[in-house]
């Protein structure tokens, strides 16, 4: 009797030994790669090299931008200049939901279309522009990037509000297929 207890405890406890052995390794991800995001915002005049527009301004409920909210279509290059050929697109929208200080939530996708990779990216969250990084979920992926997780690290490298920016985006996917 006491034998069959132990083997139904062992099997009830095989699905925690295994889990455990899958933890993921936030310094392994299976793909690696960076690339920069450059928008030029849209100001009434220069549309050929505008890459975002404000499609809502701030409310008056607060002074942190509350409520503004753009939408972009933004080239990504290899390296940080905004004049390099560029490597794909980021397109989708921010907004600043934050009242205590000035931050923004993401949610957009990376689309690529080269011989390098052929795919999307799709990527939401909180944008703490106080920190100097910032981790965004990869929510998922097709083409190259099919069924795709993983993080995308944010850092600032130059700001010019409210003409122009540009991160550095991190990508590490820890599922890849
Ligand atoms: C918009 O930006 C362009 C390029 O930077 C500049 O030449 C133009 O004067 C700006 N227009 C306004 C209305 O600020
Ligand atoms: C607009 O973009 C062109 C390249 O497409 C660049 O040569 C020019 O300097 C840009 N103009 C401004 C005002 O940023
Ligand atoms: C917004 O207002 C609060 C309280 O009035 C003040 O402490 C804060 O410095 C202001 N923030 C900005 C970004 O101006
Ligand atoms: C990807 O690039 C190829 C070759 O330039 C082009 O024929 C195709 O339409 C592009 N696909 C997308 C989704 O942009």
């Amino acid at each position: 009797m006491q034998k069959y207890i132990c083997i139904v405890l062992l099997l009830l406890a095989f699905p925690f030994i295994f889990s455990h052995a899958k933890r993921t390794n936030p310094d392994k991800p299976c793909k690696h790669f960076t690339v920069y995001y450059h928008t030029v915002i849209f100001n009434g005049t220069n549309t050929a090299n505008a890459t975002a527009a404000v499609v809502r301004e701030p409310t008056k409920f607060w002074n942190t931008s509350f409520g503004q909210m753009v939408i972009f279509d933004s080239p990504l290059t290899k390296d940080q200049s905004l004049l390099s050929t560029p490597i794909g697109r980021a397109q989708g929208l921010y907004f600043y939901d934050m009242k205590m200080r000035v931050g923004s939530w993401f949610a957009y996708s990376l689309l690529f279309n080269s011989t390098e990779h052929k795919g999307i990216i799709n990527i939401m969250g909180a944008n703490l522009m106080h920190e100097e990084t910032r981790d965004l979920s990869i929510v998922g992926g097709t083409g190259d990037f099919f069924m795709a997780r993983g993080i995308v690290t944010l850092r600032t490298e130059d700001v010019d509000i409210p003409r122009y920016f540009r991160l550095q985006m991190d990508v590490k996917l820890y599922e890849c297929y």
